[in-house]
């Protein structure tokens, strides 16, 4: 039986996240969230003591082939630690992003990744979803937004958690991360050629899901 996959891609803080997770709630499909992937590979190899760079890359690779990672319940657990939190700072998605870079550690990645793919189906968010783990995905969306509007956005986020940051050093850092993933020469971020340009500056979440599910709904 055909598997569907519905990709979300996008650049950070775009919303991908929160969108990707209710469409698969209102499908009853599987959710993957590429980024904690790396995220964890990340804090794994900064456990292991391995500095991210390419004179590192072998291990890590290796490192991520095998990487004790279980998400259950929206929490992501490593080796046997809940790590849901830790890797949700701006200093893990920095480190994700220079580990997301190294070739080998991507390959190492995508068994992994399309392990998530099984019935009746599969929202997968990330950066290179619809261009390299699922090609052949039945919709690819990428979802955007103004950087000031992520900026903005995460700022929010973060306020209301009690993390006190800047508007300008998030916009600042969302934008290095969004030049290192799209520059990158293995699977940077843009969009597939196939895929529906959404731009959530202007509209909220909700809707945003709302046209995501029409989407789907005319493919069927
Ligand atoms: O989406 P999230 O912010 O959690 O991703 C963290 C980092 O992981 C991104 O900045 C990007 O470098 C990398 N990533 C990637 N490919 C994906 C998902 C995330 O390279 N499919």
């Amino acid at each position: 039986r055909h598997i569907p996959v519905i990709c979300v891609d996008g650049p950070t803080a775009s919303g991908k996240g929160t969108v990707a997770v209710a469409v698969a709630a209102r499908l009853g499909y599987h959710f993957l969230d590429s980024g904690a992937m790396y995220r964890v590979t990340a804090l794994a190899a900064s456990r292991a003591g391995l500095a991210i760079d390419t004179a590192h890359e072998a291990a890590i690779a290796t490192l991520a082939q095998t990487l004790p990672v279980r998400f259950e319940g929206g929490k992501v657990w490593l080796a046997g630690d809940d790590v849901t939190e830790q890797i949700r700072t701006e200093e893990a998605g920095m480190n994700a992003s220079r580990v997301s870079a190294l070739p080998s550690v991507r390959t190492a990645l995508v068994a992994l990744q399309h392990s998530f793919r099984r019935l009746p189906g599969l929202v997968a968010d990330g950066r290179d979803m619809g261009t390299v783990i699922f090609p052949q995905a039945s919709l690819k969306v990428y979802l955007t937004a103004s950087a000031a509007c992520r900026a903005e956005r995460r700022h929010k986020q973060l306020i209301s958690k009690g993390i006190s940051t800047t508007i300008d050093s998030l916009r600042a850092d969302l934008e290095a991360r969004d030049a290192r993933d799209s520059s990158r020469s293995v699977s940077p971020l843009k969009p597939a050629q196939d895929a529906l340009l959404l731009d959530n500056s202007e509209i909220s979440i909700t809707q945003s899901v709302d046209q995501v599910l029409a989407w789907w709904e005319g493919r069927q």
